[in-house]
């Protein structure tokens, strides 16, 4: 029997990474074994994914030296980082270039690492459309993301620079859930205007980032987008309307009122919609979905991701 190669996964016990630690398990023939990295191997997450088979380590990415020695024997490496649990564009760039360090460090073969576009490339920080935010970025978990590639091309760690797409889970866990107007009714908003917003079901990053790994080196040096699909705002209002068996209407704010909802991030955010709204043609040609269900067969489409989760999404 040939030796299985090690995938080690930062985020494992989280929604990219841990999407693709139970690809690799559920293909137990694909030549592949999973080291699920967490700050906490005790954790009952943690601890779910051992009895499935994984492999579990503990590092934090904030340490340098911790991720290498978790990256030790590995073949290949998913790399993810967490900004909204820390808001830090600064702290973002500094985990990343630990992990590319590290990737370095362990000689590890294919890292892919999940990125997002710097907007400041559309966008620049002189052009008024959008402001400018922490007085460096105009979408700053995107920035910091797409700023931070040229750390792994320039330790020539060979790298899968993935762009993923808005989670549809945001209807469950992140307040993007369609709410009730005074009258009852319920509205989704989003500062879309009548553009395509590529979404995907978090589950199925990790199934294309296995993909990826199945191609061998076919995806290394190279910048893929996945999405399970391109739908509108209002496409996406009448999706969930026939889902839960009640109207919801498409509320398309602007970017300007999303920004001033005032919770945390709802600036950045803002702006990303903003960023999606304008570059549509890009933002929607990078995330291509044939690409997509070719790296992931079983891809979720909305309808699709809807009929699995509509009993998730809180309503009131
Ligand atoms: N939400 C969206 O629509 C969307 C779309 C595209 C991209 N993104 C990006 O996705 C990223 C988050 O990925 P995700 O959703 O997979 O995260 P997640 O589900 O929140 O997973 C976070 C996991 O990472 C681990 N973790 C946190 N801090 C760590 C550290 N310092 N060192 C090591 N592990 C750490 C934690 O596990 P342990 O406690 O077990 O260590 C946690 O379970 C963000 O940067 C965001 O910008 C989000």
């Amino acid at each position: 029997m040939t030796e299985r190669k090690i995938i080690a996964v930062v985020g494992a016990t989280g929604a990219q990474g841990g999407g693709l630690v139970r690809a690799i398990l559920d293909d137990p023939n694909g030549g592949f074994s999973a080291r699920a990295i967490t700050q906490n191997p005790d954790s009952d997450k943690a601890r779910n994914l051992a009895g499935m088979g994984a492999e579990v380590t503990r590092a934090n990415i904030d340490d340098e030296d911790s991720v290498a020695r978790a990256l030790q024997g590995a073949y290949g490496a998913y790399f993810v980082t967490f900004f909204w649990e820390h808001f830090s564009p600064d702290k973002e760039m500094a985990e990343i270039r630990n992990m590319a360090r590290a990737a370095k460090t362990a000689g590890v073969q294919h890292v892919i690492w999940s990125t997002l576009e710097d907007t400041r490339r559309w966008v620049p920080l002189s052009d008024n459309r959008m402001p400018t935010l922490m007085g460096h970025y105009k979408v700053p978990h995107f920035d910091a993301k797409g700023a931070s590639d040229k750390v792994f091309a320039e330790l020539g760690v060979p790298t899968t620079f993935l762009l993923t797409s808005f989670y549809w889970d945001n209807l469950i866990s992140s307040g993007m859930g369609p709410k009730r107007d005074p009258d009852g009714k319920l509205a989704f908003t989003l500062p879309m205007g009548d553009k395509k917003l590529p979404g995907i079901g978090a589950e199925d990053i990790g199934k294309c980032a296995y993909g990826i790994f199945r191609k061998g080196r076919e995806y290394v040096g190279r910048t893929v987008g996945i999405a399970g699909g391109h739908p509108t705002g209002a496409q996406m209002a009448r999706e969930l309307g026939n889902a839960l068996g009640q109207e919801v209407r498409y509320n398309a704010v602007t970017p300007e009122q999303f920004r001033g909802f005032g919770f945390p991030g709802a600036e950045d955010l803002g702006n990303m919609f903003q960023f999606k709204r304008d570059f549509e043609d890009y933002y929607c040609g990078v995330r291509n979905l044939e690409v997509s269900r070719a790296l992931n067969p079983s891809l979720q489409t909305f309808d699709r991701w809807l009929a699995a989760n509509k009993n998730r999404i809180p309503l009131d």
